[in-house]
C-alpha cells in the first residue's frame, strides 16, 4: 500500500517536472516569493509613463542618480521606491512596469507594477498630463495579466498566485494637488466643498477596492496621502513664513481618517483582513516634526528643484541638485528620495498599528506563511 501511494506521489512529481519543462516555467511557483502587484500614482509607479505619451515622466537626469545602474528608470526618486523596498522585504526581485516589453515569460511570476504617475482616484484627475493610465485602465491591465498567466501556467495556479499575492495601491494625493487645487477656482472646488468631495473620492476608491478584490486580491496594502501640505510644492506655492499650507493639510486630515474608516467597513463586510491600512501620513509627519532625529537636515526643501524650497517647477538637469541625497526627506517638490522610502518600508514591516492597520506586513507575512 505504501510502496503503492510513494510510486504515485513520485509519478506525479515527475509529470509535474516534465509539464514545467514543456510549458517552459523553469522553477516551481510554489517554491517562490510571493507575487507583489502594485497599482497608483507616481508614487509607486516604476516606470509605466515611459511608454506613454505623457509630461508625467522621471526618464531624466537627475532622477535615478542613486539607483544602482545610477540612471534614470522611470522611478520618482533618487533611487529606489517604496515597491523595491517592500520586493526586498518579500525577498523578491522588484516587479517589471507592465509595460515594460521586458515584461513576459518568466517574469510574469514575479507579479506586476501597473502604477502610472499623474493618476488619482477620479479618472478627470491628471487629464494635464495627456495619456496616463487610469484606476480603471490599471485593473483592465491586471485582467490581460491573469490571461497571460492563465495561458503560461493554467487557470488555477494563476488563482493561486493572485490570492496569495501581496498588494500595493497608492493613489489620492493628485485628486487634491493636480484636481481639486490645482488652478483656484478648479471645477471640482465649484462643484463641491471640501467635505463633500473627500466623501465622493472615498465613494469612489471603495468601489476601485471592490474591484481589485473581486479580481482576486486577499492582501492589499492602501496608504493614505501623506502631509500634502508640507511638500515642498505647496510650501514654495501656498506657504507664509514657512508653515504647512493649512488648506491641503485640512484636506488630508480629512481624508485619512475617512479612508481608515472606509477599509474598516470593507473588511467587516469580508469578514477578513483584505485591506491593510498603512498611515503614511504619520509616517512622514515623524520627519517633519522631527527630521534630526532620522539623520535628516531638512524636510521643507527638496534635493532637486528650483524657486523657494526647490518647490518650484519639475527636477531636470538644470535643477539645483543637493549632493547629500540621504539628508532630505524630499528628493523633488512631491516625492521622497530612496532614504525616506526606506524608513517608510521599514514603518510599514513592523509599525505598530497607529501606522498600520489592522497589522503590519511582517505580521501577514507570519500569517500568511502558516495558512
Ligand atoms: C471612470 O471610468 C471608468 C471606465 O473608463 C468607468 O467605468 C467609471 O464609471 C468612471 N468613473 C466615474 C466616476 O465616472
Ligand atoms: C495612450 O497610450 C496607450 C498605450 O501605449 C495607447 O494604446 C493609446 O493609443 C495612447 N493614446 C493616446 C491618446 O495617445
Ligand atoms: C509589527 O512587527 C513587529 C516586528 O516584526 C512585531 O514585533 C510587532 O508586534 C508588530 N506590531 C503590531 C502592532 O502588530
Amino acid at each position: 500500500m505504501a510502496t503503492k501511494t510513494l510510486l504515485l506521489v513520485d509519478f506525479g512529481m515527475v509529470f509535474l517536472v516534465l509539464m514545467n519543462v514543456i510549458i517552459n516555467v523553469p522553477s516551481s511557483v510554489e517554491a517562490r516569493p510571493r507575487a507583489f502587484f502594485v497599482f497608483g500614482d507616481s508614487l509607486v509607479d516604476n516606470g509605466n509613463n515611459n511608454y506613454l505619451f505623457t509630461t508625467a515622466r522621471a526618464d531624466s537626469p537627475p532622477y535615478g542618480i542613486d539607483f544602482p545602474t545610477r540612471t534614470p528608470t522611470g522611478r520618482f526618486s533618487n533611487g529606489y521606491n517604496i515597491p523595491d523596498f517592500i520586493s526586498m522585504r518579500l525577498g523578491a526581485e522588484s516587479t517589471l512596469p507592465y509595460l515594460s516589453p521586458e515584461f513576459k515569460g518568466e517574469k510574469l511570476l514575479v507579479g506586476a507594477n501597473f502604477a502610472s504617475a499623474g493618476v488619482g482616484i477620479l479618472n478627470d484627475t491628471g487629464v494635464q498630463f495627456l495619456n496616463i493610465t487610469r484606476m480603471y485602465r490599471q485593473l483592465e491591465y491586471f485582467e490581460e495579466y491573469q490571461r497571460r498567466l492563465s495561458a503560461l501556467i493554467g487557470i488555477s495556479k494563476t488563482k493561486r498566485l493572485v490570492k496569495r499575492a501581496l498588494i500595493l495601491i497608492t493613489v489620492g494625493g493628485n485628486d487634491f494637488v493636480n484636481n481639486y487645487y490645482l488652478v483656484s477656482p478648479s471645477a471640482r472646488s465649484r462643484q463641491y466643498r471640501l467635505p463633500q468631495y473627500v466623501k465622493l473620492l472615498i465613494f469612489e476608491y471603495r468601489k476601485i477596492l471592490k474591484k481589485l478584490y473581486d479580481m482576486g486580491g486577499r492582501r492589499v496594502i492602501v496608504t493614505g496621502t501623506g502631509p500634502l501640505g508640507c511638500a515642498p510644492a505647496e510650501m514654495a506655492m501656498r506657504s507664509r513664513d514657512g508653515q504647512c499650507s493649512r488648506e491641503l493639510q485640512r484636506a488630508a486630515s480629512l481624508y485619512n481618517p475617512l479612508l481608515q474608516r472606509m477599509l474598516t467597513n470593507l473588511n467587516n463586510r469580508l469578514r477578513r483582513h483584505v485591506f491593510i491600512a498603512a498611515n503614511t501620513a504619520l509616517m512622514h509627519n515623524d520627519f517633519i516634526s522631527n527630521p534630526t532625529a532620522f539623520g535628516f537636515t531638512t524636510s521643507k526643501v527638496a534635493c532637486c528643484g528650483q524657486g523657494p524650497y526647490n518647490g518650484l517647477g519639475v527636477c531636470s538637469p538644470s535643477s539645483n541638485l543637493c549632493p547629500d541625497r540621504s539628508t532630505f526627506v524630499f528628493w523633488d517638490p512631491f516625492h521622497p528620495t530612496e532614504r525616506a522610502n526606506r524608513i517608510i518600508v521599514e514603518r510599514i514591516m513592523s509599525g505598530s498599528t497607529i501606522y498600520m492597520n489592522p497589522m503590519n506586513l511582517s505580521t501577514i507575512l507570519e500569517l500568511d506563511a502558516t495558512t
